[in-house]
């Protein structure tokens, strides 16, 4: 089975054409970074036109590079929340006209979900597993019990991961999105030991009994940092300092709300044979945050399982490969589905937290 997955949720274009035996055909990603960059964010009607810019090329484009026609297709898949609606409606729009014209499946794809199950695409990997689903929009603890089956173990109860990145990146002038700049900045702190003395940090909910994470309090952090820095222009070594700082910090609220999510994992959820501790989303391309997971996972003797960079941020493979996920359970969705701008993967614990 061949499947065509359409993403549109945010400011990313993206197309892609996968077969059941995980081959990559296809997966073309647009960025409107450029479209955005004086914004210094997305701006959610730029990004909905620029979708409707761009979509049909792109789709045309992966077609070709996947060298198929509609009609070896098996399904259609394209994200339908959560997301920026104006956007979701774009892409939604397209994958079902392609599923009418040609009649075939339409599976309504979750975008959370298709980060869930990206590390299904990459690597072999069984449920349950224990996942931290960390994008722009969500921070989450998860165990993965099967397709379209989640029960959140843990959230945020204020700013996500990703946008605490983008929003300490512009308190200190570096550009959008954040996670990567921050990243290249730290990279470039040369005294890791002066770095974290000139510039100590909080680290939010560590040692609490939940698995919920917190990060408006490093934000403001940063900014009292920031402000107590000589006017002007930054010097770049304070900001590749404070970056630094920034990235240890999270690390280690990564690290130990993740520990905290294990302990729970094994004693409520898995007992029974090797689990495996996952990363996906956007946040997750960030190689010390992996590093963290991955001595946290080999300390509790669990497989560590991160996608490779590319497949972390927004994609089409990721929403072709949930498709493709659905579609072997006979899970297709009708023409008449509608799009979502929230859509939580365990709605139980959305009751509970009315969190996001
Ligand atoms: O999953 P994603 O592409 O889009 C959403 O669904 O939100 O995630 C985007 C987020 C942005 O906040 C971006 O700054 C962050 O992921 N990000 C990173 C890195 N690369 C992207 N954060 C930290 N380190 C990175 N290397
Ligand atoms: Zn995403």
């Amino acid at each position: 089975m061949i499947v065509l997955g359409i993403e549109t949720s945010c400011d990313e274009t993206a197309v892609a054409v996968i077969a059941d035996d995980k081959t990559i055909m296809a997966n073309l990603v647009l960025s409107q970074l450029e479209e955005h960059k004086a914004f210094g964010g997305v701006v959610p009607e730029i990004a909905a036109r620029a979708h409707m810019d761009h979509l049909d090329t792109l789709i045309r484009g992966a077609m070709q590079d996947a060298g198929i026609n509609f009609s070896d297709l098996g399904g259609v898949a394209a994200t339908c929340g959560p997301g920026l609606i104006g956007g979701v409606m774009v892409g939604m729009m397209a994958g079902k006209a392609i599923a009418a014209a040609h009649n075939l499946p339409f599976v309504a794809v979750n975008h959370l979900e298709a980060h869930a199950l990206t590390p299904r695409l990459t690597n072999d990997l069984e449920f349950p597993y224990l996942l931290l689903l960390v994008s722009g929009g969500h921070t989450q603890i998860l165990v993965a019990e099967d397709v379209g089956v989640y029960k959140q173990l843990g959230t945020t109860i204020d700013d996500a991961l990703g946008e605490c990145f983008d929003k300490a990146a512009k308190l200190m002038g570096l550009g959008h999105p954040g996670g990567p700049l921050v990243e290249r900045a730290a990279a470039d702190c040369k005294d890791h030991k002066a770095a974290l003395e000139k510039f100590p940090l909080p680290v939010p909910m560590k040692g609490r009994k939940d698995c919920n994470f917190s990060f408006s309090g490093l934000k403001t952090a940063v900014r009292q940092h920031v402000e107590n820095l000589p006017a002007g222009e930054l010097a770049y070594e304070d900001v590749a300092a404070l970056c630094y700082a920034f990235q240890e910090s999270v690390a280690e609220v990564v690290r130990d709300r993740c520990t905290r999510a294990v302990d729970e994992f094994k004693e409520k959820c898995h007992s029974a044979g090797k689990a495996a501790l996952v990363v996906s989303g956007g946040v997750a391309a960030n190689k010390r945050i992996r590093a963290a997971l991955q001595d946290l996972a080999y300390s509790k003797s669990m497989d560590f399982v991160a996608p490779p960079l590319n497949l972390c941020s927004d994609n089409g493979a990721m929403i072709a490969w949930t498709g493709i996920e659905r579609l072997k359970k006979n899970m297709s969705d009708k023409l008449d589905v509608a799009a979502r701008p929230r859509w939580p993967l365990d709605p139980s614990a959305e009751k509970k937290s009315q969190q996001g």
